[in-house]
C-alpha cells in the first residue's frame, strides 16, 4: 500500500502545537504546508521538526511507516496564505490563543477557501460561535482541540459550531483516525469543552484539599500519579465504575449514596490565589524551580515518560 496520502494539509502557525500537528500529519503520509507570518519562524520550525523526527527515529519512536527523511520531505514552508490554502483539503489553525487574531485569520481563510476544504482551529478554550459565526464557509468550520504534546497524547476534541455541517465533523473524525489520533465528538459547544471541564474539576478539589491542610501538595499529586492516573491512562472514570463493581448498575447501587454524600461537601469554587497559592507554589518550586532550565528539564522528562506510555498503550491495545 502506498503510505503517501492524497490531499494536502495546511498548518497555520508554526509554534509548539503547529509543529506537533505537522509531525503527526506527515507520520500519516500527508503532505503538509507549514504557514507562518515570518520566513525566519518557518525556517526555524522546519529545522526543529527535522531534528525531532531524526531523534524519534533513532530511539525507535517515529510514528508511521515512512522514514524520518521521507516524512520531512513531505513538509513545505510558506509565508503566502493564499498559495498555501489553494488545493488543500484541510487547514489546522495553530496561532496564539487570541480571539481577535484568530477571528482575523478565519476571515482571511474564509475569503480564499474552496467549498470543500475543512477549516479547523486548535483553540484550547475559544468557542466555535465566537470564532466562526458569520463566516461564508461556517459549514466547513470546526474546532479540533489537541492535547500537548499531540505527538504522544492522541486525544483531539472535535467541537462543531451550530451551523457546522455533519459531514465536516465526520470527515475530520475520519482524518484524525487516519493519522493515529484519538478523536472524540462533542455534539455542541460548551465552555472548557470536555477535557478542561474534567481537569478543572480535579484542580478545584485538589486546591481545596491542600488549602484546608488535609494533604500536602506533593502527596496530593501522588494521589493522581500513583493512584487514579495509573488506571486513567487506560480506562476512563465511567469504565472504572463498571469494573469496580459487578457492572455499572451494581456500582451505582453500592456507591450512589456515598458519592452524593461526599460531593455535597465540595464547597464553593476556590479563588486560586492568596495563601493556598503561595503554599502550592513553594512546594512545586522546591521540586522544580520555576526557571526555564529546570522547567524544560522536567518537561523533557514528562515527554520521555509519555513516549514510553504511548508505547505501552500500543502494546496493550484491546481493540
Ligand atoms: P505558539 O505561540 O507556540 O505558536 C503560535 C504561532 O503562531 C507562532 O509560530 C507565531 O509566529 C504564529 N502566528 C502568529 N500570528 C500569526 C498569523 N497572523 N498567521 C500565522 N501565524 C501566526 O502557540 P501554541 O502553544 O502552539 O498554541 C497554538 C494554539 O494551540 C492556541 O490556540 C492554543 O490555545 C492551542 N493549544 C495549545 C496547547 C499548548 O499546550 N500549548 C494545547 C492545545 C491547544
Amino acid at each position: 500500500m502506498n503510505p503517501i496520502q492524497e490531499g494536502r494539509v495546511v498548518i497555520v502557525g508554526s509554534g509548539l502545537i503547529g509543529c506537533s500537528w505537522a509531525m503527526v500529519f506527515v507520520s500519516g503520509g500527508f503532505q503538509v504546508t507549514l504557514y507562518d507570518i515570518a520566513q525566519e519562524q518557518v525556517t526555524k520550525a522546519l529545522e526543529k521538526i527535522g531534528k525531532q523526527l531524526k531523534e524519534l527515529e533513532k530511539i525507535g519512536m517515529l510514528k508511521g511507516s515512512l522514514k524520518a527523511d521521507e516524512q520531512l520531505s513531505l513538509i513545505k514552508g510558506s509565508t503566502d496564505l493564499k498559495a498555501a490554502v489553494e488545493g488543500a483539503v484541510y487547514v489546522q489553525e495553530c496561532t496564539p490563543e487570541n480571539l481577535e487574531l484568530k477571528k482575523k485569520i478565519f476571515c482571511q481563510l474564509d475569503l480564499i477557501a474552496s467549498n470543500d476544504v475543512i477549516l479547523s482551529s486548535s483553540t484550547s478554550c475559544l468557542l466555535p460561535t465566537k470564532l466562526f459565526t458569520g463566516l461564508k464557509h461556517v459549514k466547513q468550520c470546526i474546532v479540533a482541540h489537541p492535547v500537548n504534546p499531540p505527538y504522544y497524547v492522541p486525544l483531539v476534541e472535535l467541537v462543531p459550531h451550530p451551523e457546522t455541517d455533519p459531514s465536516t465533523l465526520e470527515k475530520t473524525y475520519a482524518l484524525m483516525k487516519k493519522i493515529g489520533q484519538s478523536p472524540v465528538k462533542l455534539t455542541k459547544e460548551i465552555d472548557g469543552f470536555a477535557l478542561n471541564r474534567l481537569q478543572y474539576a480535579i484542580i478545584s478539589e485538589a486546591w481545596r484539599l491542600v488549602g484546608d491542610g488535609i494533604i500536602s501538595p506533593a502527596d496530593l499529586d501522588l494521589v493522581m500519579s500513583d493512584g487514579l492516573g495509573m488506571r486513567y491512562a487506560f480506562i476512563g472514570p465511567l469504565e472504572t465504575m463498571h469494573l469496580n463493581a459487578e457492572g455499572m448498575l451494581n456500582y451505582c447501587d453500592r456507591y450512589r449514596e456515598g458519592m452524593i454524600r461526599v460531593l455535597k461537601t465540595f464547597g464553593p469554587i476556590p479563588d486560586f490565589a492568596g495563601e493556598t497559592e503561595q503554599k502550592i507554589n513553594e512546594a512545586m518550586c522546591k521540586e522544580t524551580p520555576a526557571d526555564p532550565e529546570h522547567l524544560n528539564a522536567r518537561r523533557q522528562w514528562r515527554d520521555d515518560c509519555l513516549v514510553h506510555l504511548a508505547k505501552l498503550k500500543k502494546e496493550m491495545k484491546s481493540d
